[in-house]
């Protein structure tokens, strides 16, 4: 029993440091994904950092089947496209971190990314990138971060080697939660 007490007292206190810490420097985790692994990795960070999430979410779906989604989005690319996304974030201004999680497609963001980045004001803010991908990492989309969202500090990325070929499987982000904290805390974020 005392032990027992002795370890919610250290748990709950981690908590309460992590919130306090983080409060201050309020976070926000933006995610798009669309075959699930961007979306667990953005609740890998959420929950370890006391974020808000939001998802990036196209108004018309992306197809169910890859073949398709893949046809869809590399039209999008080509005719360098904005799909019409669903809300925006409350409040944009109490953040001043933003991890943006988000799949490669065709060798950079989803264009419902490029979509989000515009729509906001990510001045002064940092955003730190996490991709999920299928073998080409980051690709471009470092940079067509850094175009879209000029005023914004770009942190240190976190890449991860996931492939999906459709939505809603279980995902295949196997990132362990305590790697996921080492990097947080090596960028200076206090994690859980
Ligand atoms: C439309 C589309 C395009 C893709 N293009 C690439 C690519 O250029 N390079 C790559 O490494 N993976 C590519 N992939 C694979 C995804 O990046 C990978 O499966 C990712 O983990 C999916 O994340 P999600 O589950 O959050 O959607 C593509 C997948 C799709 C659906």
């Amino acid at each position: 029993m005392r032990k027992f007490l002795l370890f919610a007292l250290v748990f709950f206190g981690m908590e309460a440091q992590v919130e306090a810490q983080n409060q201050s420097r309020k976070i926000l985790v933006a995610y798009f994904s669309w075959s699930g692994n961007a979306k667990a990795l953005a609740g890998q960070i959420a929950q370890a950092t006391g974020g808000d999430l939001f998802e990036i979410k196209t108004i018309t779906p992306y197809p169910n089947s890859y073949d398709e989604c893949t046809k869809v989005a590399k039209q999008e690319l080509a005719g360098n496209a904005r799909p019409a996304i669903s809300g925006s974030v409350a409040n944009m201004a109490q953040y001043s971190i933003v991890f943006l999680c988000y799949p490669n497609w065709w060798g950079t963001l989803p264009m419902a990314v490029f979509t989000f980045l515009e729509a906001h004001d990510f001045s002064g803010k940092t955003i730190y990138p996490l991709v999920t991908h299928g073998g080409s990492n980051f690709g471009r989309s470092l940079d067509d971060i850094k175009k879209l969202s000029p005023k914004a500090i770009l942190g240190e990325g976190l890449d991860v080697s996931a492939f999906d070929r459709t939505p809603n499987d279980a995902p295949k982000v196997t990132v362990p939660n305590k790697d996921v904290t080492a990097w947080l805390r090596k960028n200076g974020i206090a994690a859980k």
